[in-house]
């Protein structure tokens, strides 16, 4: 349980102005406690009740009554309470550094599958198949089976619907990626909506209510990290959908971990606009120090999270596109002024760069030895040409996942620094570009 002293408390502010400040310090995935716990704990001595919500209103008295200097050192030991519960003792530390330590192993990174069943219904439609349920399974079916994909891919993020379906053997998908190599990962936030408060466009993320029970559920089923997006525009974004980007992330994450789950912190810049790199640079700054920032006041252990940022990239529609040499040069740059070294990973998505460009990206992001480990978390980049070439018949099966180990392999070889496109004989699907305006995943 952290502790609740808060700088509020040591300033003696008011009583309300303490409750407040303990608000932003509930350990999150709990409830604020009971009633009939805090009127039992209402009577002790503000010290003995100071994990409460009632201590942060008998704390204000308090400070005002003791003296300054007596809270600052009672301050500061809690403090230091508070820094080692976030590695040493929590609860769920053994499993999560496990997870993590799977899934960073050098040339893996993570298939991300969880497109929404209307999303993945989008995707199917595109190649003449149509959304059904055994579509769908057959379709994820068909990637998490590939023979091999946990030598590149450690993990999987999926949609809910998959954590629990059965595959067209009458087996489960879980058991297919599990002995397949493959960690089950689940995207557990509910979509975005119109953030009312910011400006016109601008979404927020939903999926705080009642997750905790969910994630204790997906466990249960096998999931071992989650994942939940959020997005930001470059230009005409407001700081009201910074802070409850911010806001949402990290309290789902401080969740999760209690679940035994580690988390992945997506705050997706969007590459829609006509914005140059240095905008992005700008904006993905600012929202990565409000991130992280947030993050450490819901007491997230960052040694077991990983982040998925979007690669710092013009936007789509910019006049002067980048190098991969000056995306990874901006992209590291940012990342080391913002992401202390104990996070363990840092797993891209594509955002609509082609399935070779993405590859390439992630190739110059790698050619010196980073603080974390640099590597992918691509849907679209990894999943275009092998759904092109199944196009719904079986009999086209053994070669699409032939082109998703290929793919996986490329971007394999990309996180250690070592893809050589003269050498790769790229498909020509592969260099085609899959950004879509406004894409919803
Ligand atoms: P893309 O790689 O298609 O951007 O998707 C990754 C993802 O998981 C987005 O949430």
């Amino acid at each position: 349980m952290p502790s609740k002293v808060t700088s509020a408390a040591l300033l003696g502010v008011s009583a309300y102005g303490a409750a407040k400040a303990f608000d932003a310090f509930v350990a999150p995935g709990q409830t604020r406690p009971q009633t009939e716990r805090a009127s039992q704990l209402r009577g002790r001595p503000a010290e003995q009740a100071a994990d409460t919500h009632s201590w942060a209103i008998g704390a204000a008295v308090a400070v005002a009554g003791a003296g300054l200097a007596r809270s600052a050192k009672r301050g500061a030991q809690a403090k230091t309470e508070r820094a080692a519960t976030a590695l040493h003792a929590h609860a769920k530390k053994d499993v999560l550094l496990a997870t993590v330590k799977a899934l960073t192993q050098p040339g893996k990174g993570l298939l991300a599958m969880d497109e929404s069943n209307k999303t993945c219904g989008l995707r199917l439609a595109s190649v003449g198949v149509e959304n059904t349920e055994l579509n769908r399974m057959r379709w994820r079916e068909l990637l998490l089976g590939t023979k091999g994909l946990g030598q590149y891919c450690g993990g999987a993020i999926l949609f809910e619907e998959t954590l629990y379906q059965a595959t067209t053997n009458g087996s489960t998908m879980v058991k297919l990626m599990t002995d397949n190599g493959i960690i089950p990962g689940i995207k557990v936030d509910t979509g975005l909506c119109q953030l009312e408060g910011g400006l016109p466009g601008e979404m927020w993320c939903m999926g705080l209510s009642g997750l905790k029970e969910r994630t204790d559920k997906f466990f249960e089923q096998g999931a071992r990290f989650a994942k939940w997006r959020t997005t930001i525009r470059v230009r005409n974004h407001s700081q009201l959908a910074i802070a409850e980007a911010a806001h949402g992330l990290a309290h789902y994450a401080s969740i999760c971990q209690s679940s035994g789950l580690v988390p992945i912190i997506e705050p997706e810049i969007l590459l829609d606009g006509e914005h140059t790199i240095d905008e992005t640079l700008a904006v993905f700054e600012e929202v990565w120090a409000t991130v992280v920032k947030t993050m450490a006041d819901f007491h997230v252990m960052f040694e077991g999270i990983m982040l998925k940022p979007s690669m710092v990239t013009p936007g789509k529609e910019c006049k002067d596109q980048a190098t991969p040499e000056k995306v990874a040069e901006y992209t590291l740059g940012a990342l080391k002024r913002r992401i202390p070294p104990a996070v363990p990973a840092i797993m891209f998505l594509s955002g609509g760069q082609s399935e070779v460009e993405a590859t390439l990206n992630l190739n110059a992001l790698n050619q010196s030895p980073n603080p974390w480990h640099v590597s992918f978390s691509y849907a679209r980049a990894l999943q275009n040409t092998t759904l092109k070439t199944w196009a719904g018949k079986d009999e086209n099966k053994a070669a699409a996942q032939a082109k998703l180990l290929l793919r996986a392999q490329a971007n394999s070889k990309a996180q250690m620094g070592k893809y050589d496109p003269a050498t790769a004989q790229e498909d020509a699907m592969a260099t085609e570009q899959m950004y879509v305006k406004n894409y919803v995943y």
